[in-house]
């Protein structure tokens, strides 16, 4: 059952704010539930995951393993996963269903091709437009047997076979595929090894580890050793920095705020919002940094401040990658603007972010100019008052959320539930955040 399905598709009304106060804490990351969430239904034992992800996504995750007779209970403050070993789990009675989550499918797809049985997995309409072409390459070299509706788009169809090891060149800076080689990597007889063009997030390479599985790294290869024997864990997972983004981009920009959020992951590999922030001119500080997992976390505090502008490009659009609708928001009421590139990927996330981070900046009364790889937001404008849309995507649903905050009339968002995709609880943290 989709998580979301009890949230009706839903519109919500955002006036002006007048300042932000709080201390917040925020649930799970939801690339890291991902990860953890699968290695435990492969690990031998049962692992308990503390603050998993609440959203949508990660509850896919969730429903697909359980369709592949794993057994989950969900405590109050955990999920408990009775892991199956890596040969243990069972042929799936329907086709899996990824929901909006191209995660769950490009992962688990790595996972699903080394087993003895065949499955399906599909996805909802926004995940059947995006490319599975990137998985479906690496993992035929491995001699995964892999179809794709027109040789790119879900569902796929995967029969189980013997997976040999690949050294592998990402062509495009993906953390979702090099995920997909590493797990399938691990049915491989041998060493398997990834060579990425820009560093990604590494959160597999660090759950990997946590779970007992041999994972070396140099420079920007990542090799790992075939067929180990992985072992449950107790874990606790970090709050989601790209959920606490939001929440900072807000209080940079609506007057007299100061906001903390405790306890968000800071893996550096994801920091670099923070690093770019501060670039900008945002206050924003560190507390209490300590590492648990493998993994940074710590806490963060952001006051209201007068921002600069900048440009991402390069290797750092890659590691910017989720935050760019919030931070196209923060260019337009910066000094000088915020110019992207290098950021053709947007247009193959949940919605084409390029498309509709421009149409919503152009319903606010703000000005972009847009280019296939990204766009350029002049600096010093102002959001009237607007009809805005999430067009079904999370983050433009909060992200515009943000610049109705800083709007001088009241906003309506439509289908903001889509927020409840990797966020279900951003509309009351934010209500609290006005209240404080
Ligand atoms: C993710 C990787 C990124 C990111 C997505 C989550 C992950 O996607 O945009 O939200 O958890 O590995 P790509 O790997 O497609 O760049």
């Amino acid at each position: 059952m989709n998580y979301c399905a009890s949230t009706p598709r839903r519109d919500e009304v955002i006036g002006p704010a007048r300042r932000l106060r709080g201390v917040l804490q925020l649930a799970g990351d939801k690339s890291i539930s991902h990860r953890y969430a699968m290695l435990a239904a492969v690990a031998e034992g049962e692992s308990r995951i503390e603050n998993y992800s609440t959203g949508a996504d990660c509850q896919s995750t969730l429903s697909c393993l359980e369709a592949l007779g794993v057994d989950i209970r969900r405590e109050p403050d955990a999920v408990v996963i009775v892991g199956r070993g890596l040969e243990g789990w069972r042929a799936p009675e329907q086709t899996l269903d990824a929901g909006n989550s191209g995660s769950t499918m490009r992962m688990l797809a790595g996972l699903l091709a080394g087993q003895r049985f065949a499955s399906r997995i599909a996805g909802d309409a926004s995940l059947s437009r995006r490319p599975m072409d990137r998985i479906l390459k690496p993992l035929r070299q491995m001699g995964a047997r892999i179809e794709a509706r027109q040789e790119r788009f879900p569902p796929l169809q995967i029969e189980g076979t013997r997976l040999s090891p690949i050294e592998y060149e990402l062509p495009v800076p993906s953390a979702q595929v090099k995920s997909c080689i590493l797990l399938a990597g691990l049915y491989a007889e041998g060493r398997t090894a990834v060579r990425e063009p820009v560093p990604t997030r590494d959160h597999t390479e660090i759950a990997l580890r946590e779970f007992g599985a041999e994972i070396e790294q140099s420079g920007r290869t990542i090799q790992i050793q075939g067929r180990p024997l992985l072992k449950a864990q107790q874990l606790r997972v970090p709050g989601d920095l790209s959920s606490a983004a939001f929440f900072l981009a807000a209080a940079l920009i609506v007057p007299d705020s100061a906001v903390l959020i405790q306890g968000v992951g800071l893996n550096p590999t994801r920091s670099a919002l923070l690093d770019f922030l501060v670039g900008m001119g945002a206050e924003i500080r560190l507390e209490n940094v300590s590492q648990r997992h493998g993994e940074l976390v710590g806490d963060i505090l952001a006051r209201t401040s007068q921002l600069r502008g900048g440009v991402i490009e390069g290797g750092l659009t890659a590691a910017l990658i989720d935050e760019i609708p919030v931070l196209a928001v923060l260019g337009a009421l910066s000094r000088e603007g915020l110019q992207v590139r290098d950021a053709a990927e947007l247009r193959v996330k949940e919605t084409d972010r390029i498309a509709t981070v421009a149409e919503n900046l152009r319903r606010l009364g703000a000005r972009v100019e847009v280019f296939e790889d990204g766009f350029f937001v002049p600096g010093q404008q102002r959001f009237g008052a607007a009809e805005l849309d999430s067009f079904g995507d999370h983050r433009i649903a909060m992200a515009f959320t943000v610049a109705a905050l800083a709007a001088a009339g009241e906003c309506v968002i439509r289908d903001a539930g889509a927020a409840c995709v990797s966020f279900p609880e951003f509309f009351q943290r934010l209500e609290d955040l006005r209240a404080g």
